[in-house]
């Protein structure tokens, strides 16, 4: 088994595109706040030099193969989990992210490599102590996207995609995953998250403390 060291709690927001799960991070980040946990919200593709090079694959996908796609995800994520979600469990802090290594499973797994092996190739990356898969029919969240974000599609989010993306995402099995109906009203989407939430913080080692900075 994985040593999960000493530490805060890992909370991580998975889904496919559209499915509310952002907004759903940031009431969840005020809420515990509000209640005085120390809560430091983050997201994957990061901000850092790879994130960058990531985005860059929504304007033109086919610059780079599935497997060199794939590498900038690693390479991303190992860098986060050194900077910033490492020393942050280590401080005890509460860790929003919004996505991890189960996108890797389902998107690049999507483009036709095997998502249990990008699951082993992520042994490097902390385990979460809460996954929470948000989950709606594609009709609703391509709906969000379109006229709720005003967006069109990128690369990441044509249909016929997403449908591999949420067959993935709905195999992966593991006790930590809770899966949350996202087709309602964001109040009652909010209200599984604090349910599913909840047992994790009556835990002893998330003591409220206020908020500080992570590194
Ligand atoms: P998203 O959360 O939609 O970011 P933004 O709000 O900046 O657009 O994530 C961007 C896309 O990256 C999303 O469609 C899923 C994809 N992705 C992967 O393909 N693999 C991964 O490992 C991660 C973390 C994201």
């Amino acid at each position: 088994m994985k040593d999960k060291g000493p530490r805060g709690k890992l909370i991580v927001f998975e889904g496919t595109d559209g499915t509310g799960k952002s907004t759903q991070l940031k009431l969840l980040g005020s809420y515990l706040e509000k209640q005085g946990y120390p809560v430091v919200a983050t997201r994957e593709p990061t901000n850092g030099s790879y994130g960058r090079q990531i985005r860059n694959l929504y304007v033109n996908r086919h610059q780079y193969s599935r497997e060199e796609e794939l590498e900038l995800f690693l390479a991303d994520r190992r860098e986060h989990v050194h900077n910033l979600l490492q020393p942050c469990l280590q401080q005890g802090k509460i860790i929003l992210c919004d996505r991890y290594y189960f996108s890797t499973a389902a998107y690049q797994g999507a483009l036709g490599l095997n998502p249990e092996t990008i699951l082993e190739q992520n042994s490097f990356a902390p385990e979460p102590d809460l996954v929470l898969l948000f989950q709606a029919p594609l009709e609703v969240s391509m709906k969000r996207i379109t006229c709720g974000r005003g967006d069109t599609l990128n690369n990441f989010e044509q249909l016929e995609f997403l449908e591999k993306v949420a067959a993935i995402f709905a195999s992966i099995h593991r006790p930590y995953i809770r899966r949350i109906d996202a087709s309602g009203s964001i109040e009652t989407v909010r209200r599984q998250v604090v349910d599913s939430v909840t047992p994790l913080l009556s835990l002893p080692s998330a003591v409220p403390y206020g908020m500080s900075i992570c590194p």
